[in-house]
């Protein structure tokens, strides 16, 4: 694709590895085609080593910047020139910003997950207690987000230390909301407004769960579940939670976010999310996280 000038169309790219899995491609092409916004996006390969000089390609004219996920959301912090404060407070970087030979590294994880709650349903009510499972990037992007929206988190991981490093991480004694780490068994369950897994349990694997199901019972009828993962569209925990009487989503919805918040970035469109969502839809994704609670 060129422009009437004939110089090329803007670029942007998704480095990662592995690549060709990635359903970003069909929703940035999707974004582009809405906004009426030559540009092509192009999901790239690239291993560890080669992430360096991937990175330095971006600050090439005409290119508008990049996704980065596993293994690389960590490893860019360092090559690029400024950082956002969700970027730094989360050390992950999902999406590079080029503007001017300059890269700005953002997260769009954590205020993807925002948006993806308040869709599911979610009401942000001041000290609300929310239980996080995982202690990864993606749980370390949701409690940020958590904790900007005045949530107190507590993080529930298979290994209890890099829960209490998450913990130790957002500590503030003159905050009015903290995060605590527990092992599952002292949770507080029963106050629980929201649970979101933010752990890879569950996926690619219809049978695998965070969570022992019992923990779920313990929950207030009106508690949210919500699932990272998207694949299977209804992951153990969520076909559980229902069985609870509770609502349940999945991932879907923070997927679509979170790309709609990096086109923002890249080329200022304000891009529906049902844009991206119907992208994901038409890539074969299952339906759509709303609508899919019982
Ligand atoms: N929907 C979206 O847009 C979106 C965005 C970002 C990430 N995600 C998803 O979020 C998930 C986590 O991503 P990540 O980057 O944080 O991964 P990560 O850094 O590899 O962390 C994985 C976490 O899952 C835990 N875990 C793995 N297998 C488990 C099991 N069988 N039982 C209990 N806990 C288990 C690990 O526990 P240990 O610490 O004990 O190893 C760790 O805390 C992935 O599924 C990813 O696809 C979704």
């Amino acid at each position: 694709m060129s422009l009437p000038d004939g110089t090329p169309a803007p670029r942007a790219f998704l480095f990662a590895d592995p690549a060709a899995h990635s359903l970003s491609p069909q929703m940035h092409r999707a974004a582009f085609a809405h906004a009426g916004q030559p540009g092509t996006y192009e999901a790239r390969r690239v291993p560890p080593a080669d992430l360096a000089a991937a990175i330095a390609g971006l600050r090439a004219p005409g290119v508008l910047g990049a996704n980065l996920s596993l293994p690389h959301k960590e490893a860019a912090l360092p090559l690029l020139d400024s950082l956002s404060g969700a970027a730094r407070a989360v050390g992950a970087v999902n999406t590079v910003v080029h503007r001017d030979g300059r890269l700005h590294g953002d997260n769009t994880d954590s205020p993807g997950l925002r948006d993806a709650l308040s869709d599911a349903g979610y009401i942000w009510e001041q000290g609300a207690g929310v239980i996080v499972l995982g202690a990864g990037g993606a749980a370390r992007a949701a409690v940020h987000a958590l904790i900007r929206a005045q949530q107190n988190v507590t993080v529930v991981n298979r290994t209890l230390e890099r829960a209490q490093a998450i913990a130790a991480d957002w500590h503030d004694p003159d905050a009015d909301v903290q995060v605590t780490a527990l092992p599952a068994h002292a949770a507080p369950w029963e106050s629980a407004a929201l649970v979101v897994n933010a752990s890879s349990a569950g996926l690619n694997d219809p049978d695998q769960t965070p969570l022992d199901a019992a923990f779920l019972t313990r929950l207030p009828a009106g508690t949210l579940v919500y699932d990272m993962v998207y694949k299977p569209a209804e992951t153990r925990l969520m076909r559980e939670a229902r069985a609870a009487g509770l609502s349940a989503h999945n991932g879907l919805g923070m997927l679509a976010h979170q790309a709609r918040l990096a086109f923002h970035a890249w080329t200022g469109a304000d891009v529906p999310v049902r844009v991206f969502l119907d992208a994901l839809t038409r890539a074969g994704a299952p339906a759509a996280a709303q609508g899919q609670d019982t």
